[in-house]
């Protein structure tokens, strides 16, 4: 048995005794037969109705983090905005929605689901930099709690859509604090220069323009400084400008009454350690506490990232130029994250092997080098036809596959004690082309 030496975690499978934080925060534990499940139901059982690639969820991590990440604000008044785009399937929204919790949104699609998932619209923050005109105007008229403007242009958009249409709108301001996180370059977003946020140096500005415009309201000072962040460091320098920037509009005679921290708390893919909710938010309180504001968060992973798993079977195994290579029937299409951002994803087989671990290349059935779920990965040999779960998988997962080389996108279901439900069923391949016209200029040709 190898022991990785990172993380502590075994490597044999799981009967041989893996149980480390990554199985325990995501439900599952070793069944009846020694294969894996989730909250009490076998993940093979699971496989062997829906076909594979599957995402599989678990209610009870996603309750379970909520209600740590709410305990977590004691007795400070606060909202957790969930970030729709790390799992916006409706199943999860409503689980969400039920809880408490309100939704951070970036889109008009996000919007509509949000709402038919049952969130109140007050509920409801539009953050995002590339608003349309159609999707603010749809936010207006579904009269959602906060548009968080990200610049000048879209604050002056917004004021012209408000005086055309006659509505009121509450603002949040999106600023981009200039703070570094320590991230993937890709999903670092508080640094200055950066697209996101309106500058701190543009926020007198920004709110000389709402005092022009009546029907605008400033509500919230908002920031978002990055994702998988794994320091409680950027959020305190972060939230020490916010709390100079609800100065500035105090004494500018606006009355903001929410401090919008953003989202970004990081979760165990490997070795890292992440931030507990509690490390994150107890050294802001007495910052916070001080603000005389509701706060304000939008995690996204955190509630939903290692909730869930994704499913899928080795196809083939060959051997070339050395290197072992197990070809399973997920690809990039399916979970882009390794190949995005070389990201890290465990991979265990559902069913236990204590066969002595090899170095692996697990990749998929697209067309790419880049199509790769782990390369030259430690971990015990497959053979065709085996299970492996990839944790993990409960946040950007699903929500960013696609149809690449034509593949029609994984099922997706749900998990709750004991019970499982498809949550939305595989795509069929005859629904990839349904509306596309093969013969656009039929018959005008002479
Ligand atoms: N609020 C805003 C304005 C955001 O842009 C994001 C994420 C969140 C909240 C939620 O962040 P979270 O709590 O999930 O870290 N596709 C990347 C992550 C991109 C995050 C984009 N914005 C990944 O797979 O790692």
């Amino acid at each position: 048995m190898h022991l990785d030496r990172a993380s502590g975690h075994r490597r044999g499978g799981v009967g041989a005794g893996i149980l480390d934080s990554r199985l325990t925060d995501a439900g599952l534990a070793p069944g009846p037969d020694g294969s894996l499940a989730m909250s009490g139901v076998p993940l093979a059982s699971i496989a062997e109705d829906v076909g594979t690639p599957a995402f599989v969820y678990d209610a009870g991590t996603i309750r379970r983090r909520y209600a740590g990440l709410d305990a977590a604000f004691g007795e400070l008044p606060h909202r957790i905005c969930y970030a729709v785009k790390a799992n916006a399937n409706l199943a999860i929204l409503r689980l969400l929605a039920r809880l408490g919790a309100g939704a951070d949104i970036v889109s008009g699609g996000e919007m509509l689901r949000a709402l038919s998932a049952g969130f109140a619209p007050e509920s409801i923050v539009f953050s995002g930099v590339g608003k349309s005109d159609d999707e603010l105007l749809a936010a207006i008229m579904a009269g959602v709690g906060h548009i968080n403007v990200e610049s000048l242009a879209e604050l002056r958009r917004v004021a012209t859509l408000t005086d055309l249409h006659d509505q009121s709108v509450t603002l949040g301001i999106r600023i981009n604090p200039d703070v570094t996180a320590e991230t993937h370059p890709y999903i670092s977003t508080g640094k200055g220069g950066l697209k996101f946020g309106v500058p701190r140096d543009q926020f007198a500005q920004a709110l000389t323009v709402i005092d022009e415009v009546p029907r605008l309201r400033l509500g919230a000072i908002a920031m978002h400084l990055g994702s998988q962040l794994l320091q409680s460091g950027p959020y305190a320098a972060g939230t020490e400008r916010l709390l100079a920037l609800l100065e500035q509009a105090r004494a500018a005679g606006h009355a903001p009454d929410v401090l919008d921290l953003g989202g970004g708390l990081g979760i165990r893919y490997n070795d890292e350690v992440p931030l507990e909710p509690i490390d994150w938010i107890a050294p802001l309180v007495d910052m916070l506490a001080t603000s005389g504001c509701t706060i304000q968060v939008a995690p996204g992973r955190y509630l939903v990232g290692s909730a869930g798993v994704m499913l899928t079977r080795v196809v083939y195994c060959k051997h070339s130029g050395g290197r072992d290579i197990a070809i399973v029937d997920s690809g990039m299409n399916d979970l882009v994250r390794p190949a995005l951002y070389k990201a890290w994803h465990e991979i265990i087989p559902v069913r236990p092997s204590d066969a002595t671990p090899i170095r692996l290349d697990v990749v998929g059935p697209v067309c790419e080098t880049g199509d790769f779920l782990a390369l030259d990965r430690e971990m015990a040999p497959v053979r065709e036809g085996d299970l492996l779960a990839v944790l993990g998988a409960g946040a950007y997962g699903f929500a960013m596959s696609s149809n690449y080389n034509s593949r029609a996108r994984a099922v997706e279901v749900l998990v709750e004690e004991g019970r499982w439900a498809v949550v939305r069923p595989r795509e069929r391949l005859s629904d990839l082309f349904r509306d596309e016209v093969a013969d656009p200029f039929a018959g005008e040709d002479s």
